[in-house]
C-alpha cells in the first residue's frame, strides 16, 4: 500500500507540473487507455486481445491498441506514443521482464499511471507501475510437475523429460521453468534432458521438437513439458511425423487450457493442460476505472485457475470460452 501511495504522490507532483491527463478525449469524460499487447503468437493471446478489446469497448473508455509483434522495441515505441498523446492510463503486457525502467520513468514524469496485465516486469523501483493483474506462472509450472509425478505413479526411473520453453526472458518462461524445477527436482526419477525455447508458437514448437527427437536418436523421450498449448500442438505434429504416438509413447503436459488443447486431449494426443486464463478484460477494465479514480487497488491481482486431464476433455470442451 505504501508503494501505491508513493506512486500517487509522484503523480500529484507531475499533475501540478501541468503534465497529467488532459489528452484529446479529456472533454468527452471518457478514460483514454493506451494498451500495448505482446503480439498474436498463440491461441491464448488471441483470446486475451479479444477480451481486452471487448471490455474496453464500453463507451466510458477510448482505447488506443498497439500490437508489439513480440518485440520489446515496438512496445517501447508504443508506450512513448501513448505518453506523447497524453492518455489517461497505460496498460501493457510486457514481452520480456527487463529493460522497462526508462520508459516507465517517462510515464511517471508525465503523470500517467501504468497497469501491467498478464506479465510482470523486473524494475528496481516497483512503484513505477500501480498494479499487475495476471496468473501465477510459478504455480502453473508447479502444477504441471505435480501432475507428472502423479501420472508417473508406479513407474521406475529414469523418466526423461524434454522442455519447450516460452519466449526467452519473458515472465511466463522464467516462472514456469522455476516452478516446474522446484517440484520435479524432489523426485529423483525425473531428468530434464533437453530444454529450449519455442517462443510460444506452434511453428517453433514443432521445429524444436523435431530437433529434440533427432538429437536424442535412439534414447527414449518419456515426457514433453511445453510452456504453452500451442507449442505442444506443434510438437504433437513432430512426434507423429517421427512415427511415434503423442500422449502414449511420449506423455505431454502443457499450459493454457485453450480449445485446441482440449481437442488434442479428446483425440488422446495430449495428457493434461494447466489452465492459464486469458479472459482478463473485465477485471482489467475495473482496475483501470479504479486507478483513474485514484482509488486504492491491490499491487497484485492473481487469477484463479485449475488443471484438466484427458478424461475430462469431452465433458469440458463445450464449456470452454477460449
Ligand atoms: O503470458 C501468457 C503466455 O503468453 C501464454 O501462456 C502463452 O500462450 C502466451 O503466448
Amino acid at each position: 500500500m505504501a508503494r501505491f501511495s508513493a506512486w500517487f504522490a509522484l503523480l500529484g507532483i507531475a499533475a501540478l507540473a501541468g503534465c497529467s491527463g488532459g489528452g484529446p478525449d479529456a472533454d468527452s469524460g471518457a478514460i483514454t487507455v493506451g494498451f500495448s499487447q505482446v503480439g498474436a503468437e498463440s491461441e491464448w493471446r488471441t483470446a486475451n486481445t479479444r477480451s481486452v478489446k471487448e471490455a474496453l469497448a464500453e463507451p466510458e473508455f477510448r482505447l488506443k491498441f498497439s500490437d508489439g509483434q513480440q518485440k520489446q522495441e515496438n512496445q517501447i515505441k508504443a508506450l512513448r506514443s501513448f505518453i506523447a498523446q497524453r492518455v489517461d492510463v497505460i496498460a501493457f503486457s510486457p514481452v520480456v521482464e527487463t529493460g522497462w525502467d526508462t520508459v516507465l520513468q517517462e510515464a511517471r514524469a508525465a503523470g500517467i499511471p501504468v497497469v501491467l496485465t498478464d506479465r510482470a516486469v523486473q524494475v528496481p523501483d516497483p512503484s513505477l507501475y500501480v498494479t499487475l493483474i495476471g496468473s501465477d506462472f510459478v504455480e502453473e509450472g508447479r502444477r504441471a510437475a505435480r501432475w507428472l509425478i502423479e501420472d508417473a505413479a508406479g513407474r521406475s526411473s529414469p523418466i526423461r523429460v524434454v522442455e519447450l520453453q516460452g519466449t526467452v526472458g519473458s515472465a511466463p518462461a522464467n516462472d514456469r521453468m522455476q516452478g516446474f524445477r522446484e517440484v520435479v527436482e524432489t523426485d529423483a526419477r525425473f531428468q530434464i534432458v533437453r530444454s529450449q525455447s519455442g517462443d510460444f508458437t506452434r511453428a517453433r514448437g514443432k521445429e524444436v521438437m523435431e530437433a529434440f527427437i533427432k538429437a536424442e536418436g535412439r534414447q527414449k523421450i518419456d515426457v514433453l513439458f511445453a510452456h504453452n498449448d500451442d507449442m505442444a500442438i506443434g510438437a504433437i505434429q513432430a512426434i507423429e511425423e517421427a512415427g511415434l504416438k503423442p500422449g502414449e509413447d511420449i506423455r505431454i503436459v502443457s499450459i493454457d487450457g485453450v480449445r485446441g488443447a482440449f481437442e488434442a486431449m479428446k483425440a488422446g494426443k495430449l495428457n493434461a493442460t494447466v489452465e492459464c486464463n486469458p479472459l482478463l478484460g473485465p477485471q482489467l477494465a475495473q482496475l483501470i476505472r479504479d486507478v483513474h479514480a485514484r482509488k486504492e487497488v491491490p499491487k497484485r491481482v492473481v487469477v484463479e485457475e485449475g488443471v484438466f486431464t484427458r478424461d475430462q476433455a469431452d465433458a469440458e470442451l463445450p464449456n470452454r470460452k477460449y
